[in-house]
Parts: structure tokens; C-alpha cells; sequence
């Protein structure tokens, strides 16, 4: 009886597949990853992760979601981007911002970190029961455990209409600063901040000059439109945005569909991949943002806006990739990290969710026309 569950299982998968597959391109296998923090066998646990090489003796330093509500962000440490990666300890246990009470109902969710002027600069979001998100900011010399200082909310205004998850406009979560590729783990003059919001549309605003809040009188700003119409399923969401000038322009990546689920078979064409849109560097990186068809971001919602640069391969190694983060690796050249499953377990797991969110990479480069493409190694 069990055989058969299981072929008729692996079936519904392979069927699943078929219609789920978004693009029929096969994008390269992630390059290899050692040790026991390349796989989280927990599930969906070590999400969103965000990587930098530590300047004074080039170790990677791997951020990721915490692992429980009210557990701190987990660090992770490896000697190259390979690995062997190995959990390292836990940051952010404690809380500054005013809207955690119980620390223990609050989630830090989302790290990101950039090297400006010596100092680290930790991006994250934290989500207070039942539905309010914040953006935060922490910084520290050296990434060491007990040497992070927490400067709490950027006091990005709460969206017009609340954080509430029926009517906001906007959700204060997943906030990326314009890293640029010349200085990949600094900031450049833009010191623009991308942020949302998951049913809500990509948002950004001009960070203050000490990064550690929203610059006086800045406007939040809508970059991609979503089609949300409460009370009824909107497939391609949008969160994860990640912004990196590069060839004279602003690219602007974001994760859309739905995250996180190796098992979900309801949303058939919607699953979770990685788009981008561009603009070139003239002025404020407030968009227009254009695919590859020359197709606004701002009309995402409506008419698919968004050339898509990863998707799940065909055969089940790489399902659902998203959260991706850019390094200009000293030793790979610029490099391209992203979540993903593998339901090729599927055959022996019942719940390939549970075989584990792993962490992936590739080479990146620019095609002829200056758009981004993952390329296996040699
Ligand atoms: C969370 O993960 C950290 C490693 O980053 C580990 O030390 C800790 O025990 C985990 N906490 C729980 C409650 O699983
Ligand atoms: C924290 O950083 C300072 C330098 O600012 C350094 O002297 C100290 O050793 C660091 N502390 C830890 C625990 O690493
Ligand atoms: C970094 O240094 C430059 C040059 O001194 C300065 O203009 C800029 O404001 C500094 N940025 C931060 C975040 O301290
Ligand atoms: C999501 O996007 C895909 C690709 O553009 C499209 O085929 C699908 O219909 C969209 N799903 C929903 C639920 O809108
Ligand atoms: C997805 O496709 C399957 C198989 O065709 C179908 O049974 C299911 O209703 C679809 N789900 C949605 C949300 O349309
Ligand atoms: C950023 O600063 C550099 C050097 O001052 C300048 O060339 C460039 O135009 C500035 N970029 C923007 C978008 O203002
Ligand atoms: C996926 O899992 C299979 C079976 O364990 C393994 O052989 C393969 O290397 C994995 N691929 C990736 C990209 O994780």
C-alpha cells in the first residue's frame, strides 16, 4: 500500500511539475555546497539569506531568518562561498524597537549587510503578532556575536491605511539598500532603500546619510505594482527585491510568486522564481523600471512585467528559488546566492517541504545587452 501511495504521489509531483515549470529553460545546477549549514533540514526556517565576505580576514558570514519566533537572526560562517558552511551563533536576541513586548511573539525576519566605511550595516525586519512588520537597522565593526549595536526602526511611516493585512498599501518588511557593484558590499550615492510586501508591491525610499534611517521628508515610493484584490487569490506575489547598479544601470531583482512551498500544487503557474527590470543610472532609482520587452514594472500586476532570470528546472533539482542576494566574490567574480528546494526527494519523502531549504549559488554575467544571466562554471 505504501508503494503505491508513493508512485501515485510521485506521479501527482511529475504532473505538477509539467504545468508549475514557468519558463522550459533549465538554468545551471547551483555550484557545490559543504558542510551541514547548505541544507536546512528544519523546512522553511533559514530563510532569506544574505552573504558578505568579512574585509579583515575574508570569511563569509551567511544571515538568514531566525530558526523560531524569538530567536535572534542565525549566522552561519564558512572560509570560501563553497563552504564547508557551519551554523555559527545567533544575533538580535535582544530587541530595541518599542513595538516588541514579548520578544518572544516577535520574529526578525529578512537580514541584509553591507560594508560602508568600516562599519556592517545589518538590514532587517521584524514581525510583532498578529501583523506588524518594521524595518530595522544594526551595525557593528567586525559581525562578532556580542558586537552589534541595535538602532531599532528606520521609521519608515506605517502605509497609509495600517499595517493591517487586509488593507494595507504597503508592508514594512524585506528591506534592500542599492548596493553597487564597483563596491559591492557599500552603498553608493543613491542610498535608496527597496522594501514589500507580499500582496502589497515593492515600495522604496531615500535612506538618511547615516543609513540608519528614512531621509527627512523622503516619500515612499510605489517600483512594482501588484494585483491584489482582497478576499480573492492573487498568485504572483512580490517580496526579496534587491537592487545593484551595474553597465550604467539600476537592476532591480525581486522574487515573485509563491513562497515557500515545495508541496503547493494550488498555484500551478504561480510558484516562486526571480524577475528583473532596469533602469539606466541618471537619477534617483525610483523608476521607471523596464523589463527586457521594455514593459514597465509599475504595470507588473496587470501584464506579467518582469524578465525572469531563475525559475525551477525541469527536473526538480531547483524548485521555488528565490531571496537572491549579488557578491562580487574576489575569487568568482560576481556570484548570485538564492533559497530553493530540491523536490527530486520527493520519491522519498512524502513532504519534500521537509527535506529542507537549501542554500544555492551561480556565476553571474551580463549577456550582450547588459542583462543578467546565471552561467554554470567552467
Ligand atoms: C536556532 O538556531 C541556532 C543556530 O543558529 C541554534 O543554536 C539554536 O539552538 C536554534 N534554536 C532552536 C530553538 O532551535
Ligand atoms: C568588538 O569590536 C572591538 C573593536 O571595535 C574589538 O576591540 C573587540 O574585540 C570586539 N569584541 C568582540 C567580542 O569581538
Ligand atoms: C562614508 O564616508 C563618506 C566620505 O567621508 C561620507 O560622505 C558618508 O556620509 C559616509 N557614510 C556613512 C554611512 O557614514
Ligand atoms: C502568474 O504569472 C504567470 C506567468 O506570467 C501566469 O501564467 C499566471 O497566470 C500568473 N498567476 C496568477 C494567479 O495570476
Ligand atoms: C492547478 O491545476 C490542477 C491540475 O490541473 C487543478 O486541479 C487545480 O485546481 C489548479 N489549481 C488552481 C488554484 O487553479
Ligand atoms: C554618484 O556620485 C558620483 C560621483 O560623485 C557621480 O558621478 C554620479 O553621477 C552620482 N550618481 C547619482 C545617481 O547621482
Ligand atoms: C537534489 O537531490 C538529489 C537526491 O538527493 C541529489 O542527487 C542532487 O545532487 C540534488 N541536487 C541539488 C541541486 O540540490
Amino acid at each position: 500500500m505504501k508503494m503505491i501511495a508513493r508512485s501515485w504521489f510521485t506521479w501527482l509531483i511529475l504532473a505538477a511539475l509539467d504545468i508549475l515549470c514557468v519558463s522550459a529553460q533549465d538554468y545551471p545546477l547551483p555550484e557545490s555546497c559543504t558542510g551541514p549549514a547548505c541544507i536546512d533540514i528544519g523546512g522553511l526556517t533559514y530563510q532569506d539569506f544574505s552573504v558578505i565576505r568579512r574585509e579583515s580576514d575574508g570569511m563569509y558570514f551567511r544571515y538568514s531568518k531566525s530558526n523560531n519566533t524569538g530567536d535572534g537572526l542565525s549566522v552561519a560562517t564558512a572560509p570560501a562561498l563553497g563552504g564547508p558552511w557551519n551554523y555559527a551563533f545567533e544575533i538580535l536576541t535582544e530587541l530595541v524597537n518599542p513595538m516588541v513586548t514579548d520578544r518572544t511573539q516577535t520574529n526578525v525576519w529578512a537580514p541584509e549587510v553591507h560594508l560602508v566605511n568600516g562599519t556592517y550595516y545589518l538590514f532587517y525586519s521584524i514581525n510583532t503578532p498578529p501583523f506588524n512588520f518594521d524595518l530595522c537597522v544594526a551595525t557593528s565593526p567586525d559581525m562578532e556575536q556580542d558586537n552589534w549595536t541595535d538602532h531599532g526602526s528606520m521609521n519608515v511611516p506605517v502605509s497609509t491605511t495600517g499595517d493591517d493585512q487586509a488593507t494595507a498599501s504597503y508592508v514594512r518588511l524585506d528591506g534592500n539598500m542599492l548596493a553597487d557593484s564597483t563596491n559591492p558590499s557599500g552603498v553608493d550615492n543613491f542610498t535608496y532603500m527597496t522594501f514589500g510586501s507580499y500582496q502589497w508591491g515593492l515600495y522604496g525610499f531615500q535612506v538618511s546619510d547615516d543609513l540608519l534611517t528614512i531621509k527627512d521628508g523622503a516619500t515612499v515610493d510605489m517600483v512594482y505594482l501588484e494585483q491584489y484584490n482582497p478576499g480573492e487569490y492573487s498568485g504572483n506575489k512580490t517580496e526579496g527585491a534587491y537592487l545593484l547598479t551595474n553597465n550604467g544601470y539600476v537592476y532591480f531583482f525581486y522574487s515573485i510568486g509563491n513562497c515557500c512551498a515545495a508541496d503547493d500544487t494550488d498555484y500551478n503557474n504561480s510558484v516562486y522564481r526571480v524577475q528583473v527590470c532596469r533602469k539606466a543610472v541618471t537619477d534617483l532609482p525610483t523608476g521607471p523600471y523596464l523589463d527586457r520587452d521594455g514593459v514597465d514594472c509599475l504595470t507588473g500586476g496587470i501584464d506579467r512585467a518582469g524578465t525572469t532570470i531563475l525559475a525551477s528546472r525541469d527536473d526538480g533539482q531547483v524548485f521555488a528559488p528565490g531571496s537572491i542576494g549579488i557578491l562580487d566574490d574576489p575569487d568568482l567574480g560576481m556570484v548570485i546566492y538564492y533559497q530553493y528546494w530540491n523536490i527530486t526527494q520527493a520519491n522519498q519523502d512524502a513532504n519534500p517541504k521537509l527535506d529542507g531549504l537549501r542554500f544555492g549559488y551561480n556565476l553571474l554575467s551580463w549577456d550582450s545587452d547588459g542583462w543578467p544571466q546565471l552561467v554554470a562554471s567552467k
